[in-house]
């Protein structure tokens, strides 16, 4: 119950998706060499809630985003992780509730959220399957 495994072998490069854990979403993005790119081209002691790519990924799965799929201004679920959602100026996620725009990182970078998505604790069992919790 604590924890979950989930296979992220269909999860396709561009593509995120919604799961949950502890009946809250949690968003799992595969991200492209672009998004990628685009995270680490920011100074990351100029935003709002400072951290790197790196720090909010595992090392050598640097592709792999997962965080937790509530916006934290008032804990809306952010756009982005459906098919065709709106992922807002940053490329990330978009929390439509009151206008929060985070990056490909997920860190916040507009409107009245005062903190990045927050990251669950989890490890990878495997190259394609990880355990949250
Ligand atoms: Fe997301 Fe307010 S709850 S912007």
């Amino acid at each position: 119950l604590a924890s979950i495994e989930v296979d992220l072998a269909a999860i396709k490069p561009g593509q995120a998706i919604k799961t949950s854990w502890r009946k809250q979403p949690v968003f799992i993005r595969n991200l492209m060499p672009k998004e990628i790119a685009e995270a680490n081209a920011v100074d990351a002691s100029s935003l709002r809630d400072p951290a790197t790519l790196a720090e909010r990924t595992k090392e050598g799965h640097n592709n792999w985003l997962i965080t937790m799929g509530v916006c934290t201004h008032l804990g809306c679920v952010p756009l982005g992780a459906g098919e065709g959602e709106a992922r807002g100026d940053f490329g990330g996620y978009f929390c439509p509730c009151h206008g929060s725009h985070y990056d490909t990182a997920a860190r916040i970078r507009k409107g009245p959220a005062p903190l990045n998505l927050h990251v669950p604790d989890y490890a990878f069992k495997s190259d394609t399957v990880v355990q949250i919790g």
